[in-house]
């Protein structure tokens, strides 16, 4: 086995290489990533979370509902996201940079959510749909939701907004 060491050496450099192809790459690219103003001169972007939002995070992490929505916004011809108005642009990093918790989501049962805030019914009717979806509406129904939850969760859905110009994606004219 005398060329152990360079079989050793090989194994170490396609590692090495592949994990900072991964790593150090993205980190490079996205590491430094911060808000930006919409316009020149404009409020940062994206917005602070109001501090309900971010106690609504971790209750729409606890019922799972990240289960079967998504919070991204794909492209104009990579699926028909913006044509069914679930965003007005695409999705990019940056929207994503004050987030403790990003909750892109794998599979999508319902509409995403990315931007649901835009669309958002009144805080009132938002909280009844969450606890007894009208009949023939297709969702769980979270009747269990303490008043205190509910509005946590509430203010969580409406604080979603990627309706801002970013550096990456600029609202169509
Ligand atoms: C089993 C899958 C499933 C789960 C879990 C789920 N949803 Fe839904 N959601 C749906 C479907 C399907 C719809 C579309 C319902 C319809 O309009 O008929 C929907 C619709 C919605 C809408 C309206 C979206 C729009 O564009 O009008 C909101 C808001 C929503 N869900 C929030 C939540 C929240 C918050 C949770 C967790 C508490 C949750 N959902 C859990 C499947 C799910």
């Amino acid at each position: 086995m005398k060329n152990l060491n360079l079989i050793l050496a090989g194994v170490f450099f396609t590692v090495a290489a592949a994990w900072s192809g991964l790593v150090i790459t993205a980190q490079v690219q996205l590491g430094s990533l911060g808000r930006a103003p919409s316009e020149e001169g404009g409020p940062l972007f994206p917005s602070r979370e109001p501090g309900l939002a971010i106690q609504g995070r971790t209750v729409y992490l606890d019922l799972g509902c990240v289960a079967c929505h998504t919070q991204q916004v794909r492209p104009a011809g990579q699926g028909s996201d913006i044509a069914r108005g679930y965003g007005v642009r695409s999705s990019v990093a940056r929207d994503y940079v004050l987030q403790s918790q990003v909750l892109i989501g794998q599979r999508r049962l319902g509409p995403d959510l990315a931007n649901y805030g835009a669309r958002a019914k009144s805080e009132v009717e938002l909280a009844a749909f969450l606890r007894t979806p009208a009949s023939g509406v297709n969702h769980p129904p979270y009747a269990f939701l303490d008043a205190e939850r509910s509005t946590a969760l509430v203010a969580y859905l409406k604080s979603l907004r990627q309706d801002y110009s970013s550096p990456e994606a600029k609202l169509k004219q």
